[in-house]
């Protein structure tokens, strides 16, 4: 069985072994596509069922599980995997309430091992580098994709290099980086700059480009998907809804939806919705414009692993948006904390780019597009240890034009019983 990469444009393919991230002819963005009438006869629930809990390299990995629909050409002592995935699936009733709907799911990526979704792309990613004979691979980050390459390819025993933007990285990530022993530059560039800038000098140095543009990336982050899907026993929810920066992972769900559905492990497509910051939202203009073009901007935001003006994924993006007839909703960055507050204070935790997606849950059942009897899974995307500045900045209530709605102070006592008790006779807020 081979798959091989395609342009979503032009349709001109490529075998799986060449070293290329967009068509040659158009300049398109690829997919790896496989063999789905092979397929069909190959894979099946109960085939998925049967792996879980496996002890069995590469079936212990919430990725390789699924490995016939990510990368099933992939010779396994060429894989790299830590293992990632098998992130929980949270019920979350207390949040289900706040945002208006009566079933909510939050589906965990910051479980992954180094606290992020980036994990599923980047077994997928580092795996291809070794099968293509690469040394050295390279990504421009907000941050989570470089702690992810860094501690990937040093795994598989890879140089890492990865271009940060010099302002406003979140702290754990850039300290996960330097730990796993990557190259770490930090340019003084956006995010859209440092990915253009990476992408050339990859071409001139030979080195493997491992951010979202790379296709076997979106394969790995399709098994959020599928995963989340086998956890609620394969019935479709009515929503899924993930925040959006580059857009690799809401291209990657909408490629994993059509496959599921195409083989009949899926009887129907759920509604996707993306998720942006007011700041960073490309995206949601264009949704608003009917999709006519893609018009890059000037990002700001609180959360900075979206701090993204320019997605690289826009085009699979907006094709994911209408296979699931899918929408696109922004929310502030006071809304994003708030979330990230809510979803810490039930004691699951998350960065800020993940709150989007419980605040835009919030904002789609108040304005009518979520009903409130729906069923809805939000993908949190990074762990509460990423960005521990923004928490305690907000709890502190010290970030400009932001008000901490339910602030949880440290209180400061003298080490004395008394003193303690004064201390522990106040009551405790509850935000939700
Ligand atoms: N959430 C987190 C925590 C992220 O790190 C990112 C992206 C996103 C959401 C957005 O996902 O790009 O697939 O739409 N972070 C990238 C990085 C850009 O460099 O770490 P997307």
């Amino acid at each position: 069985m081979t798959s091989i990469l395609q342009c979503m444009d032009c349709e001109r393919q490529y075998r799986t072994d060449t070293v290329i991230y967009t068509c040659d002819d158009c300049g398109g963005l690829l997919d790896v596509v496989h063999d789905l009438d092979a397929l069909r006869s190959l894979v099946s629930r109960e085939l998925f069922d049967s792996r879980l809990g496996s002890l069995d390299f590469p079936y212990n990995s919430g990725v390789w599980r699924y490995k016939e629909l990510v990368y099933p050409d992939a010779p396994d002592d060429l894989i790299v995997s830590r293992p990632e995935g098998s992130t929980n699936l949270y019920p979350v009733p207390r949040l289900a309430k706040w945002a208006g709907v009566g079933t909510l799911y939050l589906k965990h990526e910051g479980e992954n091992p180094t606290g992020s979704f980036k994990d599923r792309g980047m077994t997928g990613g580092v795996t291809q580098a070794r099968i293509l004979g690469k040394h050295s691979v390279a990504c421009a980050s907000t941050g989570n994709t470089s702690a992810s390459l860094a501690a990937y390819a040093a795994w598989a025993n890879l140089r890492g290099i990865v271009l940060f933007q010099n302002k406003q990285v979140a702290l754990g990530k850039l300290a996960q980086a330097i730990a796993y022993g990557a190259t770490c530059i930090r340019v003084n560039a956006d995010f859209d700059k440092n990915l253009a800038l990476v992408r050339e000098i990859s071409a001139e140095l030979d080195i493997y480009v491992l951010n979202s543009v790379n296709p076997f990336r979106l394969e790995g982050q399709k098994t959020i998907m599928i995963e989340m899907l086998q956890q609620l026993r394969w019935r479709v929810p009515d929503w899924v809804v993930c925040p959006g920066g580059n857009l690799g992972n809401s291209s990657a769900f909408g490629k994993a939806l059509r496959e599921l559905y195409d083989l009949g492990l899926i009887d129907r497509l759920p509604r996707l919705a993306i998720i942006q910051a007011e700041g960073a939202n490309p995206l949601y203009r264009a949704y608003q414009r009917g999709f006519d073009r893609l018009e890059p901007m000037h990002a700001e935001t609180i959360a900075t692993a979206i701090k993204i003006g320019s997605p690289v994924n826009y085009p699979k993006a907006v094709r994911a948006l209408r296979w699931t007839d899918g929408v696109v909703e922004q929310v502030s960055d006071q809304e994003i904390m708030e979330a990230k507050a809510l979803i810490d204070g039930v004691g699951i935790g998350c960065e800020p780019a993940s709150g989007c997606s419980l605040a835009g849950i919030r904002k789609l059942v108040e304005n009518g597009t979520i009903k409130p009897q729906e069923t809805v899974v939000g993908v949190l995307t990074g762990h509460v240890l990423k960005d521990p500045d923004a928490t305690i900045d907000y709890h502190a209530d010290r970030i400009p034009n932001l008000r901490a709605v339910c602030p949880n102070r440290p209180i400061e006592a003298e080490g004395t019983l008394d003193d303690l008790r004064r201390v522990l006779s106040t009551p405790i807020p509850t935000a939700t």
